[in-house]
């Protein structure tokens, strides 16, 4: 279910209330108890907690922090944890005793964001039944409105990325694309199985022998007449939609248990474009989204076959489970029409991401796009979706070189993102960023606001980005 952000500018007296306030703030217009106001006194936290019976009442001081990304963090934080003590009401205001709007904004976000419940698949769903924050104070009403249409393309990336293979196959998942697109004036097509194969999309073509069910291939566009930039930035999404290796099938124990997130990079490539067209931002973009299932059958591609791509590469794969850079190869290719000013793509793409950084941020490389990097790397810490760049040095190149083919899908024993990223770059004639969201899709433990299970993180990420580049 939404969680709505609202405007609210009268309170009354069964109003839960979130005081956002420090520790000089004057209390009295909330009638407090002389007890009350003791214990607000004496409490060194930055919740205070009071009980009176007809609502709660939540004093917030939020600690000094002199970084302000970290301070941000800190506030969607204690939106985090309000939202725990939430969960059983229907609504809170937050009353804003200090002038900063984005500090009660902040604690907003981190309220709806944290508040966010998969139960689809319940009998009986027992959804958090918060429904509504209120903001009260003159806040501006574009700015609620917008951070809306950010928190509900995050829950939509979240969704599609927590929803299973047996309710979301490839055609699903470009059904869902569309819907999306429909909704908010984003252009879409899907291509068949045919057209990919007349596009002689070999990568996608391969993985897919395997599956009983098509690809797709999807392009979405959002061209506002109001769009600063003439070339698009163009983002591209991974859309396994269940990864079981192919005939390379998942060794060890539970390996294979995650495996509908791999569609994580497609989910968030889908959100961002919900979020950058339902706030109508003057940009170009364009999201590309192949998508299949990989797996093993009498028809599957095999260790040591040579395949052909779309750009006329030919490839020897060593491995079926590195399918996904066959896909987004593909798609990174078909992107060159566009003249792109920028690619950025997105993947679950290797374990190899989540042994270096778990699942706290986004491992990132890049190639030609320093400064695009950079400026990416700002929105990450804005956004606390953060960029961990790996080296992207020309020795890692090497280990793709194949005996029989162009280039092989397998790297050596090491540094399998950053080879991994060398494959995809083959494929690439513009500036280009890769981003390897293999650790931070998805948590199995609570992460702060971010949840159990999918985070839908690189959705505000892209966000912020895009809308800080056409400012
Ligand atoms: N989808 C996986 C990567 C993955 C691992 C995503 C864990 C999310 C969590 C990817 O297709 C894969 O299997 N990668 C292999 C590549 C290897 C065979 C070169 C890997 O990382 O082990
Ligand atoms: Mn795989
Ligand atoms: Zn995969």
């Amino acid at each position: 279910m939404k969680t709505l952000i609202k405007q609210k500018t009268t309170i009354s007296e069964n109003d839960n209330l979130i005081i956002l306030c420090n520790a000089k703030s004057n209390l009295t217009k909330f009638k407090l108890t002389k007890k009350e106001l003791n214990y607000i006194k004496k409490a060194k936290t930055e919740i205070i907690e009071i009980n009176q019976y007809k609502r709660w009442i939540f004093i917030v001081i939020p600690k000094k922090e002199p970084n302000l990304n970290q301070h941000s963090e800190n506030c969607r934080m204690i939106g985090d944890a309000l939202a725990i003590k939430l969960k059983d009401l229907n609504a809170a205001v937050i009353v804003n005793l200090k002038k900063n709007q984005n500090e009660a904004m902040q604690i907003a976000e981190g309220i709806a964001l944290s508040n966010y419940t998969f139960t689809k698949h319940k009998t009986n769903p027992k959804p958090n039944k918060l429904k509504t924050v209120y903001l009260c104070e003159k806040s501006n009403q574009k700015d609620i409105y917008e951070l809306q249409n950010i928190i509900d393309a995050v829950y939509f990336t979240r969704d599609l990325i927590n929803e299973p293979f047996s309710h979301l196959t490839a055609k699903d998942l470009a059904n869902a694309a569309s819907k999306s697109g429909k909704k908010n004036n984003v252009k879409t097509t899907i291509l068949n199985k045919k057209k990919i194969e007349s596009l002689k999309m070999g990568g996608l073509l391969a993985v897919n022998k395997g599956s009983i069910d098509d690809p797709t291939f999807t392009i979405m566009q959002w061209k506002p007449k109001n769009a600063k930039n003439h070339k698009p930035i163009v983002l591209i999404g991974k859309g396994i939609v269940f990864d079981t290796g192919g005939l390379s099938l998942k060794p060890t124990a539970n390996s294979m248990d995650l495996m509908k997130i791999d569609m994580g990079g497609a989910g968030t490539v889908i959100g961002a474009m919900q979020a950058i067209a339902s706030n109508k931002l003057p940009a170009y973009v364009i999201a590309l989204i192949p998508a299949t299932d990989n797996r093993p059958s009498g028809n599957a591609y095999a260790p040591g076959d040579v395949i052909t791509m779309h750009d006329g590469t030919t490839v020897e794969v060593l491995n079926t489970d590195a399918e996904g850079r066959l896909i987004l190869a593909d798609a990174l290719s078909f992107a060159k029409k566009y003249t792109p000013e920028l690619g950025i793509d997105l993947a679950t793409l290797t374990g190899s991401a989540v042994a270096a950084i778990g699942h706290y941020g986004i491992v990132s490389m890049h190639d030609g796009a320093n400064k695009e990097h950079a400026k990416l790397k700002d929105a990450g810490d804005a956004t606390h979706e953060r960029l961990a760049e790996m080296p992207f040095w020309e020795d890692y190149e090497k280990l793709l070189e194949s005996n029989v083919a162009d280039i092989k899908n397998l790297g050596g024993p090491h540094a399998g993102a950053i080879t991994a990223g060398k494959f995809l770059a083959h494929f690439v004639d513009y500036p280009w960023i890769h981003l390897d969201i293999a650790g931070a899709s998805y948590c199995q433990k609570k992460y702060g606001y971010r949840g159990t299970g999918a985070t839908g993180m690189g959705v505000r990420l892209l966000y912020k980005f895009i809308k800080e580049r056409v400012k």
